[in-house]
């Protein structure tokens, strides 16, 4: 049971998945791939840096918001003294009292205030005068209260335009990359795994911008002003807080320490779960194919239980944060209490200046607490910003020699001695040779595997040659811009891609400056015109995932519109017709036909009834041309085509 559930964990967790059934752990990160420390933390810091520094004016503006309202609620917190003592003086005038320069500061300020004439106009002329002064006071405290609160949502405000258009310049700049990338990385990497980049890993770098940083900075401002204001209140009382200090924080790294790890235990769990829900899922067809839905649901209990086991530790320690150290700093605030009375017996220290003290002292463990909870989340949102960047840095499709051409392509392709391999040591294509001129068609045929896509994946550059050379027009293929060579070899791929949109649309993906009518006749010469306008708004119809309303066929047939809208002088259609009938095929042909007067064309097809009238057949066994000719030559040799189409040996 064990085993098991350790290979699903790790089955599911190469991929994370963006869907979000939350952590609701210390510091809240958001979905899965939290896990994992940044390697390189001064470099992702700088690098996250790059992005926000756009910002300086912003930033600067929340750093004194910051210290505007850290500090006006520290002072805030301060009026209380002289009201305390004001009051204290009225019950009991012979009270000695011996108020700190702070507290003789905030009495002025109040006293200055009493004599204002704002406030002799508030009729409070025949009040007694500590009420005044008590009205006063608790003005002065309002404002700045007020002061306070406008700094704290002045901060969050401009805090939120720093990260979330910090935030969009990274999405952007993450797609941009994505665009750049080669085949090849698209090919190695699960698509679910290169999605959690822009869900997970974004959302919790957006987190540690809007929460995490500014509770970090206003931790610090609050701890260091605190300190100060209870240092020129009383020293003693001071010490008291200090020598409760490694208490506190003790607790807090325990604390830390313990919710980091179960942390990041919930975030691989969750990450098990949503790549066990999205691949059940995707498929749900299979598993209803073959009966698998009672071991999917014992599948699911078991990484759920997991899941639920791991989220009530890190929750456990998360949620005890807050009580434990709340608890170390009622103690302190006892102690406080116990020493400042002694004081105000033997020192003549205020009534007032101990409340306020008794209060910092409470609030001190807080920022100390809110920074030991933040710690986990920072370092998820700096892990998951390092993966983003690793994709950023990721090598890109290389650039255009800087002497690349625009040439018009007439459509001769020469491929000598071509060999290449996906990876080093692994050779999928052996010294192909052939040459195709414009207005030929040239079909390729063989086993499953045997490297027919792969000849393709060369000619457009998906990926380069290892050895040998492909030419078009008699230059190399890298003497041509990547643009330019791709806009002029209209593709059909093997596997099918729709895009959300309009039928309309997504034929005119082709060439995207075709007009309608350019449009249908495409689709006409594609025999798809029919069963357009069969659908229910025709050309308007909107497909969605992937066309997933249509049939296997009905999408081949699109995807074909799109090619023939294309004016390329090359064109490659790689089982292009497989799920079409026959006669449907038949059609399309004798359409393309028309089309490809002129034009270079690669046709890869199994049903041999396809490349029939092609000027040549190349069939290819295991990565190498094995036999060559057209059909009737072929036909002659007797050799594997023949077998072939007269069906004597099947294919292995
Ligand atoms: N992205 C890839 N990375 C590594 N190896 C690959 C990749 N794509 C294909 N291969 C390998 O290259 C070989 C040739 O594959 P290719 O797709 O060219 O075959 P094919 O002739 O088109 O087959 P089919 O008729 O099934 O489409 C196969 O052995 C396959 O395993
Ligand atoms: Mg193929």
């Amino acid at each position: 049971m064990a085993r098991k559930l350790e290979e699903l964990k790790k089955q599911y967790n190469s991929v994370s998945h963006g869907m979000s059934l939350r952590g609701g752990g210390p510091g809240r990160g958001r979905g899965p791939s939290g896990k994992g420390k940044p390697k390189n933390m001064g470099k992702t810091v700088g690098r996250i840096l790059s992005y926000v520094g756009k910002y300086k004016l912003r930033l600067i503006s929340v750093f004194v918001c910051m210290l505007l309202t850290t500090v006006s609620s520290l002072c805030a917190g301060y009026l209380i003294a002289p009201i305390i003592n004001r009051i204290t003086l009225e019950v009991n005038p012979d009270a000695v009292l011996n108020p700190s320069v702070l507290e003789q500061a905030a009495d002025k300020l109040i006293s200055a205030f009493v004599s204002t004439r704002f406030i002799s106009s508030l009729m409070v002329n025949t009040a007694a005068s500590v009420t005044v002064y008590v009205l006063a006071a608790l003005i002065i405290l309002g404002t700045v209260y007020g002061i306070a609160a406008f700094g704290s949502f002045l901060q969050g405000r401009l805090m939120l335009s720093v990260s979330l258009n910090s935030i969009k310049e990274i999405r952007d700049d993450l797609f941009k990359a994505l665009q750049r990338l080669p085949v090849k990385y698209f090919d190695s990497h699960p698509t679910g795994e290169i999605m959690s980049r822009f869900t997970n890993d974004v959302d919790n770098i957006d987190v540690m911008l809007n929460n995490s940083l500014t509770s970090i900075v206003s931790g610090v401002i609050s701890l260091v002003g605190t300190f100060v204001f209870m240092l020129t209140t009383n020293i003693w009382l001071t010490l008291i807080t200090v020598l409760f200090l490694p208490l506190l924080f003790f607790a807090a790294g325990t604390i830390a320490k313990n919710s980091a790890k179960y942390y990041g235990a919930q975030q691989a769990a969750i990450g098990a779960v949503n790549g066990y829900i999205e691949e059940t899922i995707s498929g749900q067809k299979v598993i209803k194919v073959f009966n698998h839905e009672d071991e999917c649901i014992d599948e699911m209990n078991l990484l759920n239980e997991d899941l639920r086991n791991k989220q009530e530790k890190a929750q456990f320690w998360g949620g005890v944060t807050g009580p434990i150290m709340h608890n170390i700093s009622l103690v302190s605030y006892a102690v406080t209490l116990g020493v400042g009375g002694i004081l105000i017996a033997t020192r003549g220290f205020t009534p007032g200046a101990l409340t306020v003290f008794a209060n910092y002292s409470k609030q001190f463990s807080m920022p100390i607490s809110q920074l030991s909870q933040q710690v986990s989340t920072l370092f998820a949102a700096l892990a998951g910003a390092e993966r983003v960047f690793n994709v950023m840095d990721d090598i890109p499709e290389p650039p255009d020699a800087e002497d690349a051409m625009e040439k018009e392509i007439q459509g001769h392709v020469v491929l000598e001695n071509v060999s290449f391999g996906y990876v080093p040591d692994k050779t999928v294509l052996k010294n192909i040779s052939l040459y195709a001129r414009p207005g030929q068609k040239i079909a390729f045929v063989g086993s499953t595997g045997a490297g027919k896509t792969t000849i393709t994946n060369l000619l457009n550059r998906f990926y380069d040659i290892d050895e040998g050379s492909i030419t078009i027009d008699g230059n190399p293929l890298k003497s041509y811009k990547r643009d330019f060579l791709r806009k002029n070899i209209a593709m059909v791929l093997q596997d099918t891609h729709l895009f959300t949109g309009t039928v309309m649309e997504n034929i005119r993906y082709g060439r995207l400056d075709a007009t309608d009518e350019e449009v249908i006749a495409a689709a006409k010469t594609a025999s798809a015109h029919s069963f357009i306008m069969r659908l229910e708004h025709g050309y308007d119809t909107v497909l969605e995932g992937d066309g997933a309303n249509l049939s296997q066929g009905q999408r081949q047939l699109l995807n074909i519109a799109r090619a023939a809208l294309s004016k390329a002088p090359i064109l490659v259609l790689d089982e292009a017709t497989s799920s079409v009938d026959t006669r449907t095929e038949r059609h399309i042909e004798r359409g393309m036909d028309r089309l490809m007067k002129n034009r270079t064309t690669f046709v890869i097809a199994h049903r041999l009834s396809t490349v029939r009238n092609s000027n040549a057949i190349m069939v290819l066994e295991k990565g190498e041309i094995i036999e060559r000719g057209d059909h009737d030559d072929l036909l002659n040799q007797k050799g594997r085509y023949y077998e072939l189409y007269m069906g004597i040996k099947e294919l292995d």
